[in-house]
């Protein structure tokens, strides 16, 4: 029996993949022979009801000088993290020169909208490439993980945060209670924690499985993240739904009694309780679902191929990864993946060994079909291809059902 990384309670298996590459390990040929694999499976927690992975992948295997994810990628994504500090200076900062601290700053594309106001910052990064490119633009980061120590020496320098932020981090991060802790080390008094993360809600209403690999240790609801803060002192003020990374959830926390709280956190509540995402049902019914869009996606690319047809993916996205190597897709499926990030191109693919080419590729002689794994920029990206699509090309989707978009 496997025991809850938050409450240490039992858990429930509902899904597993068997063994997987890192999902952002894109690589070389010479690397192949030693490519790493961790078993993934995730698991529902009986007491605390937050959904997880059984065999977290340790941090410093994934954030790294090598992390090629970088948040400016997509320019939907920029414009969300305009609005994303936009949101917070309006409704979460009143105090008098306050500090916003951000965990997890990537490039800096959401502190910079700080930055270029004079409002004292502090991004936090362990991955070193990513924070130069921060720095390089005017952000003021620190390369390392937060734990206590980052957090009280950012107390010691700055004074306690006003806000903490942070996007696509929290459910990165292994050790919640630890998190917590540096969370009340670091906070002020009225200060206000803001993250965002992908939502389990919206995983389980799309079969969006590809959500789960290993950085992303956790899939959270508000159910299971009150149930996390609770004993830590703090407690939801506000929840709020984005549709960014394929469905996302708003949590603004503050600590117990600090400040009101919204009625939208009932509402969410009761809604998740509604649907049962306390219970392991709706992480079965995925389970269930995960398999068939498995057969039909596979089905579709052997059908493609036997008609001599050319396929290619488009985006090389760490979810990618899961799906991929769950199918069982190789090269002779997808010829190779398009991806406008310089870090991945001329790599390939972990696991399945798809080669990974720039934008360029892709343009010069387009695929019969595009098989789109970045579907999260899906408006976006089909936006900016009209002429693939105009030309004959077809794109197949596979959230939430696989299809052939007409
Ligand atoms: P993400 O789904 O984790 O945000 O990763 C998106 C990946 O897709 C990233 O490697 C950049 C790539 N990408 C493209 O190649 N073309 C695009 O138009 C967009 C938006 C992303
Ligand atoms: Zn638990």
């Amino acid at each position: 029996m496997t025991r809850c990384l938050v409450c240490a309670a039992p858990t429930r298996p509902f899904l597993s993949f068997g063994p997987m590459p890192l999902a952002n390990g894109f690589l070389r040929e010479d690397e192949f022979a030693a490519e790493e694999f961790h078993p993934l499976e995730a698991a529902l927690c009986a007491s605390c009801a937050m959904p997880q992975l059984v065999h977290p992948v340790p941090r410093e295997r994934m954030f790294n000088e090598r992390y090629p994810f970088f948040t400016a990628s997509s320019s939907a994504m920029a414009a969300h993290f305009a609005r994303f500090a936009a949101d917070v200076r309006r409704r979460w900062l009143s105090a008098a020169d306050p500090l916003v601290v951000e965990i997890g700053s990537n490039d800096g594309t959401l502190l910079r909208h700080f930055a270029v106001s004079g409002t004292r910052h502090v991004g936090v990064e362990p991955s070193a490439n990513v924070a130069a490119v921060a720095l390089a633009a005017g952000v003021r980061c620190t390369q390392r993980f937060f734990d206590e120590d980052t957090a009280s020496d950012i107390a010691a320098a700055h004074g306690r945060a006003d806000a903490i932020l942070a996007a696509n981090c929290f459910c990165h991060v292994a050790d919640l209670n630890a998190l917590a802790r540096s969370l009340d080390i670091l906070l002020a008094r009225d200060g206000v924690v803001v993250f965002e993360d992908p939502y389990a809600g919206d995983i389980l209403a799309r079969c969006a499985y590809d959500q789960i690999y290993d950085e992303h240790v956790y899939y959270f609801s508000a159910t299971a993240v009150a149930r996390w803060l609770a004993p830590h002192g703090f407690e939801l003020i506000d929840v709020a739904r984005q549709e960014v990374h394929g469905g996302s959830m708003r949590y603004a926390l503050a600590r117990t009694g600090a400040h009101p709280v919204g009625d939208s956190v009932a509402a969410l509540l009761a809604e998740e309780r509604s649907r049962g995402l306390d219970g392991i049902a709706p992480f079965l019914d995925l389970a269930r679902a995960v398999s068939r869009s498995r057969e039909a996606l596979v089905a579709l690319l052997r059908e493609a191929k036997s008609g001599g047809k050319r396929v290619a993916g488009y985006g090389a996205t760490s979810k990618s990864t899961t799906l991929l190597n769950y199918c069982g897709i190789t090269p002779e499926l997808v010829e190779f993946i398009s991806d406008t990030t310089p870090l991945k191109q001329g790599k390939f693919s972990p696991g399945m060994h798809i080669p990974v080419r720039p934008h360029g590729d892709f343009a010069a002689r387009p695929p019969d079909y595009a098989l789109l794994f970045a579907w999260n920029h899906a408006a976006e990206i089909l936006a900016k291809e009209r002429a693939f699509r105009e030309a004959g090309g077809r794109w197949i989707v596979y959230v939430p059902e696989v299809k052939v978009l007409d």
